[in-house]
This record gives structure tokens, sequence and C-alpha cells, in this order.
């Protein structure tokens, strides 16, 4: 059986980051821009990936308390942490931030995890690690990692001895601590005047045993200017999206109101006289395309986007439409890599026009055509496709997106 947990984060963000002010144009590391939010944001982000805890508090510095605190509340209106969060002016030294996160913390709370604001690259796997130890009954956890370099204790310039670097660690955050035993070791501290650089330091202290986790060599703490170097390569991302999109129009009579002669990709198919019911053009292949492209930047769907129901959009051309959906997704940092369509319908026969409908998507596209593929194929006389009912469209659209 664990040990019954309530554990809450704090994101301690309350230094002045001196040691790169010069390099950060005056700015304290932890309200660098990255990823489109704050430093701290992304610090914040982790801990919320961590599904055991059940609250965060955020300790900035007391004269940007209520300025952060708003910029947090809108950060979270657009990418919600799930957890609810609190607020708390920091101290002078680190240990006053934490001192009064602890203080900004709920009566149900029996655990802490303490995060730097400056540690944005630690896993959630991480997180969870030290939880783990907690949960086993642990009142103090620390992540560590080996030393590389041989580390001399040095006095007066001289060397006076070299610890074992078997027995090193770097230590990291976030430490993990049981309330009561953090609490108590920091009204010690302050009755006797500690001065620590880390909260494990004040267990120590007070003889209470501190447990190590393995830490992660990735989890680096942006301290001086070279360290900016690794937000900038981690600051322009991309990664791969995939979109499907799916249309159906119903075949009708071409002499009733909302008939639409048959169009594929912007192309007029007007073999048998096909015609199609719908409030725009009808172009099947164009509206699956667009669902897809929506699909890839997490844009909904056309039927959101252009509502049946709008005068304005009465026989309005699907390509235009198309425009306004990749116009939408290249302002959501989306780069079109590839396409590929099919067109399922028993008639009429698509064959004839698919390069010419390869042409066109690639020109409205701003692809070159080798990267469009346009398949079509029948569904063998079966289902409302054949029995020439109506005409159906699938589309998968790849590309790849940058955050922030
Ligand atoms: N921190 C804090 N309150 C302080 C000092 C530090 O909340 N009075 C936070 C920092 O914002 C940072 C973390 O503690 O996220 C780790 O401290 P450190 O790397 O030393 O940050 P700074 O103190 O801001 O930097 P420097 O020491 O270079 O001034
Ligand atoms: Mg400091």
């Amino acid at each position: 059986m664990g040990v019954w947990m309530n554990a809450w984060g704090i994101i301690v963000a309350a230094g002045r980051g001196e040691r790169l002010l010069s390099a950060s144009g005056g700015v304290s590391k932890q309200f660098l821009a990255w990823r489109g939010a704050p430093l701290y944001w992304a610090s914040a982000l982790l801990l919320a990936r961590c599904a055991r805890l059940k609250g965060l508090v955020f300790v900035f510095p007391e004269a940007l308390l209520a300025e952060e605190r708003a910029r947090a509340a809108a950060l979270s209106a657009k990418a919600s942490l799930g957890l609810p969060c609190r607020f708390a002016a920091g101290g002078k030294r680190r240990q006053d931030s934490v001192c009064n996160g602890l203080a900004a913390l709920p009566d149900e709370a029996t655990h802490v995890l303490i995060h730097d604001a400056a540690r944005p690259f630690a896993s959630p796997a991480l997180c969870n690690r030290v939880l783990d130890e907690l949960e086993k009954g642990a009142a103090g956890v620390i992540p560590g990692i080996p030393v590389t370099d041989t580390i001399k204790v040095v006095r007066d310039g001289e060397v006076a001895h070299t610890p074992d670097r078997e027995t090193l660690k770097a230590v990291q955050t976030p430490q993990g601590f049981l309330l009561v035993t953090l609490r108590a070791s920091h009204a010690r501290a302050l009755n006797e005047g500690w001065d620590v650089t880390d909260d494990a330091m004040l267990l120590e202290r007070c003889g209470v045993p501190v447990r190590l986790v393995e830490g992660e060599p990735g989890n680096a703490k942006i301290t001086r200017a070279e360290d900016l170097a690794m937000l900038e390569e981690k600051s322009a991302p991309s990664v791969v999206r995939v979109g499907y999109g799916y249309d159906v129009h119903a075949y009708t009579d071409p002499e009733e109101a909302r008939a639409r002669p048959l169009r594929l990709g912007g192309v007029a198919v007007p073999e048998g006289g096909f015609a199609v019911r719908a409030h725009s053009d009808g172009d099947v292949l164009l509206h699956a395309l667009m669902d897809a492209l929506l699909g890839c930047v997490g844009g909904g769907d056309i039927g959101q986007l252009f509502p049946d129901a709008d005068p304005a959009l009465d026989n309005v051309s699907s390509c235009v439409l198309l425009d306004e959906v990749m116009t939408l997704a290249r302002e959501k940092g989306f780069s079109l890599e590839h396409v590929d369509v099919t067109v399922i319908a028993q008639r009429p026969k698509v064959g004839p026009h698919r390069e010419e409908i390869r042409k066109n998507l690639a020109r409205l596209l701003g692809l070159g055509v080798e990267s469009v593929n346009v398949k079509a194929t029948t569904e063998e006389g079966l289902g409302f496709t054949g029995s020439c009912q109506g005409i159906k469209s699938v589309a998968v659209a790849t590309g790849r997106q940058t955050r922030g």
C-alpha cells in the first residue's frame, strides 16, 4: 500500500536571472518568449502533464504578480493546464520564494513537487519517478545525474581535496517532498538563519534522509548566456501533421434550384450532365480536401467554417473557400507538403479529367504536381455511388506545422 497523496506542484519563477540579464536584454529568464509563451509556461505545461498532480502554484516576483497572473489566465484560456492554479509573490532568495509558495498551498495538500521555471526540458516521466518514491513513503526525493568532470574542493585558490567522483551527483528539479517535513525544515531554516540553494539541503540539515532518483541529462537549467542556444534549437521545431477528409453529395435533377453542374477539384466535368445538390458549388473533392487541411491544424471542419445557411456562400466557388482554408492553415504555421485524394463514383468517368484536376490542385495549393495525387474508383455497383445516387471523395493531407 502506498502513501495517500494529494500532491501539488510549485513553479518558482521569482528570480532575477542575474547571470544572463545582459544576454537576454534585461528580461529575467523565466519570462523569455519560448514556443509562443513565457518560458515558465513550458515548465508549467510539463508539470500539468503529470496526472497525479492536483494543482499548481506559480511564484512570481512581487512587482509582476498581478500582471503574470493575468497572463497565465490568458494562456490557460488558450491551452488549459487542466489544474487549479494559485499564485504567490516570491522573496529575495529562492528559498524565500519556495516558502511563500508553500504558504499558498491548499490545506488538503500532503506532498509537493518544486520545480524551477528555468528547467523547461524535464519530462513527465521524471516527475513520475519522483512521485513514485514519495508514494513509497520518502519524505524527500531529488533527481540527480552523474557528474562527468572531476570536481575539486578549492579554498583560497588552492585545492583542498578531490571528492570521489562516483559519490557525486548533479541535482535537478522537480524535487518532491512530504509537506509536513518540508514546512518544518523551512521553519527551522528561518529560525536559525540557514541559507541554502535547494530544498533538499534543508532536509539534510534536519537529518531527514533524501532519496535520489535518476535525473535527465536533458533537464538543463537555463542559467548563463550560452544556455540560450538550447532555447533557440528547440524554439522552432516542426511536427508532421496528417489530416483526413470525407464528403458526399447527392446527384439531383439539373433543373432543381440547388442543382450545381458537377465540378471536381475546380474542374468542370460535364459528361452525362450530372449535377449535385449543394449550397456552394458542391465540389465534393475540394470539400474533402478542405476537411483534410483543417484536420492538419486542428481547425474543425468546413461545416463550422462555412455554414450551409450563410446566404453569402450560395453557389460560391469551392476554390475560393479552399483559398481561405489555406490562409488559415498558413496562419497556424502549417506548410502543406502533399495531398492524396480519391473520388468514388460509378459515373461519370473521372479518369479523363484526372491530369487536369491534378494540375489545378497543384496550382491552388502551391504544390508541385508530383506532390498531388488524384485517384478515382467505383464501388462496383454497390451502395449509393453504385446506383448513381451520389458521389463521394476522401482526401489525406500531409505537412509540417511549426509551433509557437
Ligand atoms: N527563483 C525564485 N526566487 C528567487 C530566486 C530564484 O523563484 N528569489 C527561481 C528562479 O526564477 C528559477 C529558479 O528559482 O526559476 C532557479 O534559480 P536560478 O537558476 O538561480 O535563477 P535566478 O536566481 O533567477 O538566476 P540568477 O541566480 O542568475 O540570478
Ligand atoms: Mg539564483
